[in-house]
């Protein structure tokens, strides 16, 4: 599964840019507070436009502070995929249970230098677990290849069958490191500036899409 990050399009073209990616499992959409990250983006009313101008399923990636308070409206808005941070939750057990039951799959992320290990136990409440591979906050920055070894212990849970998540990896995803996130075990890639920074971005996703199952 390729997830396009609209965080690398155009912000006064939102639809446009969702359009662009038409054939893309999800849309990837970076929700960033300028507290939990040095970054401020987009909240609730821009995600309710997206979700009223695109088919996609939204995935939306949640990057602020008090998630508790915040995380379950974008799943009642209908967004497909609302995925949270460890750092950030307080009881992220009760956010995976409100997020699923207004109808959203939970995602649960980890910065590059969070653990997997200590979450283990608690990704059994969730569907998704997002490993970031850059530092949460910006896009076009460099892929960090030993985030895998988080990526290949939760590939090894999940064919045990002692995990149910989809294995999402975000940040640094491009033609030259997309085939290492694959062999490790990523389920979903979502790509910022690989997608929207080339001429054709369906194109783009294709190509991304063909050299991930290549190397699988
Ligand atoms: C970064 C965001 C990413 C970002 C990835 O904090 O979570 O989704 O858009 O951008 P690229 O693919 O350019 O690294
Ligand atoms: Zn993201």
């Amino acid at each position: 599964m390729i997830a396009p990050s609209i965080l690398a399009a155009d912000f006064a073209r939102l639809a446009e840019a969702a359009e662009a990616v038409k054939g893309a499992e999800w849309l990837h959409v970076d929700v960033m507070d300028g507290h939990f990250v040095p970054n401020l983006t987009l909240g609730l009313p821009v995600v309710e436009a997206i979700l009223r101008s695109t088919g996609i399923p939204v995935d939306c990636h949640l990057m602020i502070e008090d998630p508790d308070r915040w995380a379950v409206g974008y799943a009642e808005a209908g967004a497909h995929n609302v995925t949270v941070h460890v750092e950030a939750a307080a009881d992220p057990v009760k956010l995976a249970h409100d997020l699923r039951a207004a109808g959203a799959r939970a995602g649960l992320s980890v910065k590059p230098r969070t653990p997997f290990e200590p979450y283990v136990e608690l990704l059994k409440h969730y569907d998704t677990l997002l490993v970031m591979s850059v530092e949460p906050g910006f896009g076009g920055q460099e892929f960090m290849a030993e985030v895998l070894d988080k990526v290949r212990r939760a590939r090894q849970l999940v064919d045990a069958g002692e995990l149910r998540v989809l294995v999402e990896i975000d940040g640094g995803i491009n033609s030259d490191t997309i085939e290492q996130a694959a062999a490790a075990g990523v389920d979903c890639f979502v790509a910022g500036s690989a997608v929207y920074g080339a001429d054709d971005p369906a194109r783009a996703v294709e190509a991304l899409r063909e050299r991930a199952r290549r190397a699988m």
